[in-house]
């Protein structure tokens, strides 16, 4: 793992729950002490040296933002020959980690889009990528939760919808929680009611759709009628659907520097 920071930390920490890695075949690096002493209380390996974690490493995962990315690759493109490179780095495309590394590299690139949940193992996860070794990268984050296989441009639209919306999720739990605080629901119980809820309510949407379950709910002259009115008179599901595309154009432009 070169990069264990936010999202590197949460890949290992799902991989060892799985007790299929021990923490002995982990390697990782990054730049500063506090970071590396965090990541070393898993029981890791841990360097700043990148060199090092690519020598020791048969399936590199590149985690570091993505003006870091070029010089990473500079630093380690010699020692990736015959290893498996997955580059969690938005945006930045296979063609252009490839003209990074140089052609004469014999490295297989894979891209992926995980999201947090991969720390308890509940993570969503993107992948795109062709080689001979396609089935270790599934395997790998297999581990992690759900895949699924992608052309590269999805997993670029998939960035915000997957990487970025646990963190959504958990502003939209909040401002339920609150509303529950204000009416008065005893604290230890509204975090619980509210999560419980969106938990059952994915799981049920699942399995029967969106659709059939907000319809089950609705009644004629009904409560749930009702906030939904409000719902859509202050615009909340324009709101979100808009924030989510017009943050996805921001960042294609921010980012077109890298592909
Ligand atoms: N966070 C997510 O949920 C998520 C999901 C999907 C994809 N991603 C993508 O994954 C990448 C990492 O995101 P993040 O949220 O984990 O960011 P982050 O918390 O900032 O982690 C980046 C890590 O890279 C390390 N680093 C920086 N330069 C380095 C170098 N030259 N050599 C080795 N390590 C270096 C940093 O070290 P220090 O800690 O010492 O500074 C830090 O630990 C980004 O491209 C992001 O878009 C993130």
């Amino acid at each position: 793992m070169i990069g264990i920071g936010s999202i590197g930390t949460a890949i290992v920490k799902g991989l060892l729950n799985t007790g299929e890695v021990p923490p002995s075949n982990i390697y990782a690096s990054a730049r500063r002490f506090e970071s590396l002493e965090r990541a070393r209380s898993l029981g890791i390996n841990v360097s700043m040296d990148n060199r090092w974690i690519v020598t020791n490493s048969d399936v590199v995962i590149l985690a570091v933002k993505p003006f870091q990315v070029e010089n990473v690759l500079k630093e380690v493109r010699d020692l990736l020959d015959g290893k498996v490179l997955v580059s969690l780095v938005p945006f930045a495309t296979i063609d252009r980690i490839r003209e990074l590394i140089g052609d004469g590299v014999g490295v297989e690139i894979y891209r992926a889009m995980p999201n947090v949940n991969v720390e308890i193992n509940a993570g969503f996860t993107a992948l795109t990528g062709s080689g001979m070794r396609r089935d270790i990268v599934g395997y790998v984050f297999g581990l992690l939760g759900r895949t699924v296989w992608v052309e590269e441009k999805v997993l670029d639209l998939l960035t915000l919808l997957t990487a970025c919306t646990p963190a959504i999720i958990a502003e939209i739990l909040d401002a339920f929680m609150l509303a529950g605080l204000y009416l008065g629901i005893p604290k230890e119980i509204v975090e619980e009611a509210v999560v419980h809820t969106f938990v059952g309510t994915s799981m049920n949407v699942l399995r029967n759709g969106v659709y059939s379950v907000r319809n089950r709910v609705i009644t004629p002259r009904g409560l749930t009628i009702k906030m939904i009115k409000h719902f859509l008179r202050t615009n909340v599901k324009y709101s979100i659907v808009e924030s989510i595309v017009e943050t996805y154009r921001e960042l294609e432009k921010a980012m077109s520097v890298y592909t």
